[in-house]
C-alpha cells in the first residue's frame, strides 16, 4: 500500500524554543515514519514580516539546522526551502482565481490585524500588505501542490488548512474531476499544555519562552526564572499546581516525577531546589541535540546542499501537478 502524505511548512521566526519543539517538530518527524513526509521552511510567507535580507537568511538555516539536530531524515523526508520550488507561486496565482475575496476577508490573521487597527482608531487596513491577506492562498499552493492528505499544524493553522481544502474542491468541482486531493489539517492539541517561564502557553508574543539551544549556564539561569508562589523552603508544595512541575514531567518518566512529587509533598525542598532538578533533567536531554545543532549551523554549505538535493525532490512533484493543472484548465 502507498503510504499517506504528510506535508507541513515552518515559519522561520527565530528563536526556536521547547514548545516547538514537543508541538511541532517532535510529532512531525513522529509522523515521518508512517507518512511519506514533506516538510520546508516557509521562506515566501516569513518575508510577509521579515524585511531584512541577512536576517531572513539566517533564520533559515537556524530552522533547518534545528530540525536536522532533532534527526529529520533526508533519505526519507522531503525538506526543502518553499523558495526553492517556484511552482509554489504559479499555483498560487492559479488558486487565486478560483478564491474568493471574502473568504480572505474572513482569515484569521488578516481579521485580527482589522481588529487591532479599529481599536485603536487606525485604518483598517494599516499595515496589511497583500502577503498577508493572502496567506492562506499561498499556504494552499504549498499544501496542494504536493497531493497532501494531512498538514500537522497547531490550533492556530486549523482555519488555513480548512481554506485549502475549500480551495481545491472549488476546483475540482469546476473541472468535474479530483485534480486536487483534499488535505485534512491533523490537530496537536497537547502544545497548549506547554507552558512558558510564567505559567501561561509557552509562546514567543508572551516573552516566557525556553530556547532549545542555550547554553548550559544560560539555560540554568533562564529556568531561575521561572515564576512561582511566595512559599518558603519548610512549607510542603503542591506538584499539581506548579510550572516547575509541569516542565519537569515533559521530559521525565514516571518514577522521576513521582520521586520529585514526595519531595515536593514532604516540605522542606525550595523552589531553587526543584528548578536545579529541573534544569539538569532539561539540560541532560538538549545537550546531544545542542552539540547536534552546534556542529549543523557552523558548516551552511552543508545546510544548503541537503536542502538543494530536497528542493530537486520536490519539484519532481510539484512540476507534475502544475501539468496537470496546466492541461486540465487550458493554459497549455
Ligand atoms: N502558516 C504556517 C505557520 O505560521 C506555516 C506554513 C506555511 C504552513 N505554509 C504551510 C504550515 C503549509 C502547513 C502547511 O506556522
Amino acid at each position: 500500500m502507498t503510504k499517506q502524505i504528510s506535508l507541513t511548512g515552518i515559519k522561520p521566526t527565530g528563536n526556536p524554543h521547547i514548545g516547538n519543539y514537543l508541538g511541532a517538530i517532535k510529532p512531525a518527524l513522529e509522523l515521518a515514519t508512517n507518512y511519506d513526509a514533506r516538510y520546508f521552511i516557509a521562506d515566501y510567507h516569513a518575508l510577509n514580516s521579515i524585511k531584512d535580507g541577512k536576517r531572513l537568511k539566517e533564520l533559515t538555516y537556524e530552522i533547518a539546522a534545528t530540525w536536522l539536530a532533532f534527526g529529520l531524515d533526508t533519505d526519507k523526508t522531503i525538506f526543502y526551502r518553499q523558495s526553492d520550488v517556484p511552482e509554489t507561486f504559479e499555483l498560487a496565482t492559479f488558486l487565486s482565481a478560483f478564491t474568493s475575496k471574502g473568504l480572505m476577508n474572513r482569515a484569521h490573521a488578516y481579521k485580527a490585524s482589522v481588529a487591532k487597527n479599529q481599536e485603536n482608531n487606525k485604518e483598517d487596513d494599516l499595515g496589511v500588505n497583500i502577503g498577508l491577506f493572502t496567506y492562506p492562498v499561498l499556504m494552499a499552493a504549498d499544501i496542494l501542490l504536493f497531493n497532501t492528505n494531512v498538514v500537522p499544524v497547531g490550533k492556530d493553522q486549523k482555519q488555513h488548512i480548512e481554506i485549502a481544502a475549500d480551495i481545491a474542491q472549488t476546483i475540482n468541482h469546476n473541472y468535474g474531476k479530483e485534480v486536487l486531493t483534499i488535505p485534512k489539517p491533523l490537530i496537536n492539541e497537547s502544545t497548549d499544555l506547554i507552558t512558558g517561564l510564567d505559567g501561561r502557553k509557552m509562546s514567543k508574543s508572551y516573552n516566557n519562552i525556553i530556547p532549545l539551544f542555550l547554553p548550559p549556564k544560560k539555560l540554568r539561569k533562564l529556568i531561575m526564572k521561572i515564576v512561582t508562589n511566595s512559599q518558603g523552603l519548610e512549607e510542603k508544595k503542591d506538584p499539581t499546581n506548579c510550572n516547575i512541575f509541569s516542565l519537569y514531567k515533559l521530559f521525565t518518566t514516571k518514577e522521576e516525577q513521582d520521586a520529585l512529587a514526595k519531595r515536593y509533598l514532604a516540605g522542606g525542598m525550595g523552589w531553587g531546589h526543584a528548578k536545579q532538578e529541573l534544569f539538569e533533567k532539561l539540560d541532560l536531554f538538549l545537550s546531544p541535540y545542542r552539540e547536534n545543532y552546534n556542529n549543523i549551523i557552523a558548516d551552511k554549505d552543508s545546510i544548503d546542499k541537503v536542502l538543494a538535493e530536497g528542493a530537486i525532490k520536490a519539484r519532481d512533484i510539484s512540476s507534475e501537478t502544475m501539468t496537470r493543472l496546466r492541461k486540465i484548465s487550458g493554459l497549455r
